[in-house]
């Protein structure tokens, strides 16, 4: 088919998304989901099943006393209980469905074919007498007898119904059988035909998209692709999918997508998942120092989406696979230019990091970088760490031994002190102290992140006897080895500035 009309979203997100396994929303939450549904521009909101509870009523109600642009549609069997609670919220819009596999009718319905034929047809003709839209859905539609359901959809249309919606009810059609069963039912009515696919085979988008392909001009969706089991055809993806991959269009705002899907999560309190296509954290992150490289010299490479288009941003994550482009531009960011060989050694730093099995934040970057720049560069260093041990513990003494260069000349010497740093800090006193007169004026920790594995960030001020105070920083995932650079940085821009040195 090449129907290249408009394709119509409703949005179930408020009824089949609300089955999900412990989602309940209050009338409240659900009056603010459709607010932003909205405003998303999806042309139905299914606002919930009437006759499960007064809340449901509620909810509907209030959706429609806000007047919004979408149709406000709610659920019922077919019967007059269902329909009645409905009509009591004055919806414009009722979906009618009652089950036609053979599955269905004989172990949940106990009700034959004649009876369901029956069913439906006199419930879609109370509904349609009632002035309302009526959608018909043959409820596990893929997987009942292909002539019963040809009959079943010859007799709602005859019954009036505006509409058929062929639900995959359990996930397992696949594509090509999706699109066999769409062009059946295009072709044996003249109303429109809608789809709405379950996702227990992770199908629900493709099967959506090949019926949509063979004459389906509705589709049925949620947000974050919530839903009963594993979920229904996620809107995000079904949505941007038609657009850029199927070049047909949908009246939804695409750069609101982000935003609805965040208040989604929030309001049911079920997270997405980080790798999840579109909404997902991870959706136009990119870590591979390849894959940055690339992106950096055009979005083309590994952008098959701009984020701009869902209202989200692309992001560049430091770890292992970050090579120096990616790194760099990240720093850029920041205002921060470090040099080639800054660079080597802060790229360095994150990989080492990573081969720990440890991400580096954005906050820890910063960190490495601004200790890699202020650093003395390695000819021009006086005093140099060549070794460092410490013991400590619950019974023990906190002890550190420490090697040190200093003007190319090996000095040992151990020290004992309250806590491994203070040990370590003494020990490199008591080698520096006969050679230059510097004593630690000032020492702060700061951990970049709450984990027990966070980077630590220390910042030092050394004093020399004439008063000069010099200030350095060391940023390493040893809180030891961190003090100990940190405390060697000062007290080598303290030497080359009493040689009258600079120190890069
Ligand atoms: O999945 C399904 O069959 C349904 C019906 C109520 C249409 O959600
Ligand atoms: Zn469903």
């Amino acid at each position: 088919m090449t129907d290249q009309k408009n394709v119509t979203i409703f949005d179930t997100t408020l009824r089949d998304g609300e089955q999900t396994p412990g989602v309940s929303l209050i009338p409240e939450e659900k009056l603010e989901i459709a607010i932003k549904l909205d405003e998303l521009g999806v042309d139905t909101i299914e606002s919930g099943f009437p006759i499960v509870s007064q809340g449901e009523i509620e909810a509907t109600k209030l959706i429609l006393k806000q007047g919004l642009k979408a149709k406000i549609c709610g659920l019922a069997r077919p019967n007059q209980k269902d329909i009645d609670a409905a009509l009591e919220c004055e919806v414009p819009y009722i979906h009618v469905f009652i089950a036609t596999s053979e599955i269905h009718m004989k172990h949940k319905l106990q009700m034959s074919r004649e009876q369901v034929l029956e069913a439906a047809a006199k419930w879609t003709r109370y509904a349609k007498d009632h002035g309302v839209i009526v959608e018909f859905s043959p409820e596990d539609a893929t997987r009942t007898d292909p002539a019963f359901l040809e009959q079943v959809l010859k007799t709602v249309e005859d019954a009036g119904a505006d509409i058929i919606n062929i639900p995959d009810t359990v996930g397992t059609a696949t594509p090509s059988k999706m699109s066999q069963i769409i062009s059946q039912a295009v072709s044996v009515v003249k109303i429109p035909i809608s789809i709405h696919c379950h996702n227990d085979f992770g199908l629900a988008v493709a099967n959506s998209l090949a019926g949509v392909r063979a004459g389906a001009s509705q589709a049925h969706v949620t947000i974050n692709g919530l839903g009963e089991r594993a979920g229904n055809a996620s809107l995000e993806e079904f949505v941007m999918s038609l657009h850029l991959l199927e070049n047909r269009k949908t009246n939804i705002d695409t750069k609101l997508i982000y935003k609805t899907s965040r208040l989604v999560s929030r309001l049911t309190g079920v997270p997405i998942q980080p790798n999840k296509a579109i909404v997902g954290e991870n959706a136009f992150g990119h870590e591979s120092g390849i894959h940055t490289h690339g992106m950096l010299k055009s979005p083309l490479t590994y952008e098959p989406i701009s984020p701009e288009l869902v209202g989200r941003k692309r992001w560049f994550q430091a770890g292992k696979h970050s090579g120096g482009h990616g790194l760099a531009a990240k720093l850029a960011e920041d205002g921060l230019h470090p040099s080639e060989e800054q660079m080597k050694e802060i790229t360095h730093r994150v990989k080492d990091i990573g081969d720990k099995g440890k991400m580096v934040t954005d906050a820890e970057l910063f960190a490495i970088a601004k200790a890699v720049i202020g650093s003395v560069s390695e000819e021009k260093k006086i005093v140099d760490l060549k070794n460092l041990t410490v013991v400590t513990g619950t019974d023990v003494v906190p002890t550190s031994s420490v090697k040190l260069l200093i003007d190319g000349k090996e000095y040992i010497t151990s020290e004992v002190g309250v806590g491994p740093v203070d040990a370590a800090i003494k020990a490199i006193h008591k080698i520096v102290s006969p050679l230059a007169d510097v004593r630690l004026k000032e020492y702060r920790l700061e951990a970049t992140t709450g984990g027990s594995d966070a980077l630590a960030e220390v910042l030092i001020k050394v004093e020399d006897s004439q008063g000069n105070i010099v200030s350095a920083r060391a940023a390493r995932d040893d809180v030891v080895i961190a003090s100990v650079e940190a405390v060697i940085e000062g007290i080598n821009k303290t030497l080359l500035k009493s040689r009258g040195k600079g120190t890069d």
